[in-house]
């Protein structure tokens, strides 16, 4: 079996981040999402697999390899343009051959990995086999209907409500898929749509299973949901600490110390990660909050957020939550009194907020 993640697209819902970066490269939990679908692949024992890269792929090339880092063989697919998930895998063909894969879309994230469904997938071979999960807010995916547990519709981004199980972005494959990808036409978005062709396997008469997901499952394309995942990768983590804490400071609970971070006169809160070579000083760091390397903290309080390379937030009066900061930003204290902070700042961007 072989393996295809998806890593083209544009990404416009992590706008400003993804107009100098790769949506699937934003860390979660200081890792790009990107590395976690690479990661479930590996462990389900596939060695050979695709990458289907678009704009970015001169990123996506540098931060992957040749995949040897987790003992897989990487191979780079080229799309001229986002012309939908069936499209990708049609392009895909000369690299899969007549084998049966795995497609994962790159920013996508499931907690207990993909090895028992792509086990059950060889075990049951059917043309096709799909996750769903139940969601609150159907209308932003693909969704699925079942009838006595087979599925017999699917509608791409329903207007309609048909139910609430969602297509997660993890899907196992037959060769018979080709046929398929290549009798459907583009949907109202104007591109191939996977659910399109899988709904063709189903008009063919051919099986699609579906498994119903018990772990948790997020789509990263939002910045909600990307504090969520990171929220729930947090929780996982061991303490371990192999930066510098001085005696004034207080680390408590789940907390990762990568080596080089200093922690000065400051309280970090688990779960949380402080990435290499930060510095936090005279600060506090909240729960579920990821600070990449190089980052600069000081006489400031932050939760629940994520801040990339190299940025830095300065003697801020009120907490930053809720927020996605980006390379290179820099956050800090301007003469006229601020009320409140609500960031979702792009790489290189430069805030001076008002005191
Ligand atoms: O996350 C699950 C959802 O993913 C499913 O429920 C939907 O049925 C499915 O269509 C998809 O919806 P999105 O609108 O979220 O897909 P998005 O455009 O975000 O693309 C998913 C990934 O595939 C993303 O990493 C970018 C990549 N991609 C996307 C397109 C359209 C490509 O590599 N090439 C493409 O042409």
């Amino acid at each position: 079996m072989k393996g295809l993640i998806l890593s083209g697209g544009k990404g416009t819902r992590l706008r400003p981040l993804t107009y100098t970066s790769a949506k699937q490269l934003v860390p979660v939990a200081n890792k790009p999402v990107l590395f976690y679908g690479i990661e479930a692949i590996a462990e389900a024992g596939i060695t050979e697999i695709g990458i289907v890269v678009g704009d970015t792929q001169a990123e996506i090339r540098a931060a992957v390899g040749d995949g040897s880092r987790w003992g897989v063989r990487v191979s780079y697919i080229e799309q001229d343009a986002p012309r939908g998930l069936a499209h990708a895998v049609k392009i895909s063909r000369p690299f899969i051959g007549d084998e049966p894969f795995v497609m994962y879309l790159g920013d996508n994230l499931l907690n207990r990995g993909i090895t028992r469904f792509v086990e059950e997938f060889e075990r049951e071979r059917p043309a096709a086999q799909i996750l769903l999960a139940h969601v609150p807010d159907p209308q932003m995916f693909g969704v699925a209907q079942l009838s006595e547990g087979r599925v017999v519709r699917l509608v791409e981004k329903p207007k309609e409500p048909i139910g609430d199980l969602a297509l997660v972005g993890v899907y196992m494959f037959g060769p018979e898929v080709f046929t398929s990808v290549d009798r459907i036409s583009p949907s109202f978005r104007n591109e191939l749509e996977i659910t399109d062709a899988i709904q063709d396997l189903i008009d063919r008469g051919l099986t699609v299973r579906p498994h119903i997901v018990s772990g948790w499952w997020k789509d990263t394309g939002k910045l909600e949901d990307m504090l969520e995942a990171n929220r729930l990768i947090l929780e996982t983590f061991e303490r371990r600490i192999d930066g510098t804490v001085d005696a004034e400071s207080r680390v408590e609970g789940k907390v990762v110390i990568e080596a080089g971070a200093v922690i000065e006169r400051s309280i970090v809160r688990g779960p949380a990660v402080i990435g290499r070579n930060a510095k936090i000083v005279q600060a506090y760091v909240g729960p579920f909050t990821s600070i990449m390397n190089d980052v600069d903290i000081r006489d400031s309080e932050i939760e629940h957020s994520i801040v990339l390379e190299g940025s830095s937030v300065h003697d801020l009066a009120s907490r930053v939550a809720d927020s996605l900061i980006g390379r290179n930003v820099r956050i800090y204290r301007a003469p006229v009194k601020p009320s409140a902070h609500r960031f979702m700042l792009g790489d290189n961007s430069e805030v001076g907020i008002r005191w």
